[in-house]
């Protein structure tokens, strides 16, 4: 298959061969060569030289086209639907949410657009001050395997919108969706060159991180994103937006409806097999006998869900994005009872292999030296705690800070927690994971370096530009100033 799209054509690749297998089936579903360093150096001169005509077309053109291809994108959702959970196994119901995502992501970014980076004017006494907002030039967009589409999607398009243009490096884990989104772009009529596409791994990804940019929009991991951050010390003028991942805590106290409290947690860890950066990995509990009930109904919550491949009825878990992720889910459960933790249900790999692994829960309860990492998989931890002060220290005992949540019928404990726990998304009676794109995403510490995105990615994809205009130039006077 083709790795490498400048200037609105396809190519080969240069670089490194390399595969993607489906972790249902093991079949390879993506193979061929990413692009190499003079690749990714051209697609980001192509971008270049696009991003001259791109930005001086008046935003309502650029919106139209925008608006074109989120038609585009409807056009091919069932193609991206399969394509995203082939790549990296997740439900065909989730990977056709996904495909509604992208589209949906247009409107809701011309409203953002509007709102946070659109134009102001204001008489003055000299004439008149103008607020417009202008594109940073050319964006590197990383994009992470768990949802290939959607969230590359949640940079281009603003990106684009602002006047930016970009050079797109997809998942290897999950390449196939680029190819749909790039066709929906030419379809909708996207100059060429405003979207080059680098297929590939560390290597391209590196190539990129040293070309020409004046962006780097990223989502992925903690440990990648502070890579980043350390490559581009020392150079404020490239804008970096990290978006990352977190240990994302979920406090239970006292609800009255035990089996919506277990729905909402298992939901919370388990959705996309835990592969999302807002499940929630750590469940804080009361001690005692009513603690007791909702980690019982936690676990046959995780006993009951069906796990299968994604285009098998009635699937609520597909495997992991690979064989490693499943071993790795493993080993990570294995540190947690070796640490002291109790398994009240053991993550296990299924019989049918691949990425299939079955959800775990861990009682960490008095475990020494738990890390503070995340786990991107099913395994939730269970940690019982006397009070609800201590309730929130345990959530906010983390380095991270994207999600978080409270199930609690008490509007006082609620209160308490939106003030006290440290979370960009926080939410009460509610999963953790399934964000609403028309609000802002992203939250302290490791997370992401504040410049969340969703509804305030306008905010990274231009720069503010203030202007006191005259039409003539007058006579200047001040205090002490020779007449
Ligand atoms: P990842 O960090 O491994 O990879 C993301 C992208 O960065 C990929 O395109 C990858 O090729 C590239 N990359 C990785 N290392 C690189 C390097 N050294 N040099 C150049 N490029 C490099 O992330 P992933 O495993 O694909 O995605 C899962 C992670 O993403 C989880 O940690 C999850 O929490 C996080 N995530 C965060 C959000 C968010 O919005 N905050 C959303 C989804 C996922
Ligand atoms: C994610 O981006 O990984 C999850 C977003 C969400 O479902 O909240």
């Amino acid at each position: 298959m083709n790795g490498v799209y400048i200037d609105g054509r396809w190519h080969a690749g240069a670089g490194a061969h390399f595969e993607n297998k489906c972790p249902a089936t093991g079949d390879v579903v993506w193979a061929g060569n990413g692009a190499d360093e003079a690749e990714v150096t051209a697609a980001v001169a192509s971008a270049r030289k696009a991003f001259r005509h791109w930005a001086h077309l008046p935003q309502g053109d650029r919106s139209v086209i925008l608006e074109r291809y989120g038609e585009e994108i409807a056009k091919r959702a069932d193609a991206i639907a399969e394509t995203v959970s082939r790549d990296m196994g997740k439900t065909l119901w989730e990977s056709k949410s996904e495909a509604a995502t992208m589209k949906a992501k247009v409107a809701v970014s011309i409203a953002a657009q509007v709102e946070r980076a659109g134009t102001k004017y204001s008489k003055a006494d000299f004439g008149s001050s103008h607020l417009t907002h202008r594109p940073h030039g050319v964006m590197a967009v990383y994009g992470p395997f768990n949802f290939p589409g959607h969230l590359p999607n949640g940079h281009i398009v603003p990106a684009l919108l602002a006047g930016n243009t970009c050079v797109f490096k997809p998942s290897e884990l999950a390449p196939g969706v680029a190819f749909h989104m790039a066709e929906a772009f030419a379809a909708a009529g996207l100059p060429e060159g405003c979207l080059n596409i680098v297929h590939g791994g560390r290597d391209t990804g590196g190539a990129l991180l040293n070309a020409d940019i004046d962006g780097l929009l990223f989502t992925g991991s903690a440990s990648t994103g502070v890579f980043f951050h350390k490559h581009f010390a020392g150079r404020p003028e490239v804008i970096l937006a990290l978006e990352m991942g977190g240990n994302n805590p979920l406090i239970i106290w006292d609800p009255a409806d035990v089996d919506a409290a277990a729905d909402i947690a298992a939901q919370s860890a388990f959705l996309t097999s835990g592969q999302r950066c807002s499940c929630a990995r750590r469940i804080i509990l009361p001690e005692g006998a009513w603690g007791d009930q909702v980690a019982e109904a936690i676990v046959a919550r995780a006993e009951g869900l069906t796990i299968g491949a994604w285009n098998e009825e009635g699937i609520f878990m597909g495997p992991l994005v690979s064989e490693r992720a499943a071993v790795n889910a493993v080993e990570f459960q294995d540190m947690l009872l070796a640490r002291g933790g109790r398994a009240l249900k053991r993550l296990e790999r299924l019989e049918r292999g691949g990425g299939f692994v079955s959800a775990g829960v861990v009682d960490v309860t008095g475990a020494a030296d738990i890390p503070d990492e995340e786990l991107f998989g099913p395994v939730m931890q269970i940690v019982r705690v006397a009070d609800f002060d201590q309730a929130i220290e345990r959530a906010n005992a983390t380095r991270y800070g994207l999600s978080g949540g409270l199930i609690s019928d008490d509007d006082a404990l609620w209160v308490k927690a939106h003030q006290e726990m440290r979370a960009g998304i926080l939410n009460r009676n509610r999963p953790t994971a399934g964000a609403s794109g028309a609000m802002p995403f992203g939250g302290p510490g490791l997370s992401g370096n504040f410049r969340p995105g969703a509804y305030y990615a306008a905010d990274y994809c231009a720069w503010p530009q203030a202007s006191q205009v005259s039409d003539k130039a007058g006579r200047m006077s001040a205090v002490g100033f020779p007449k």
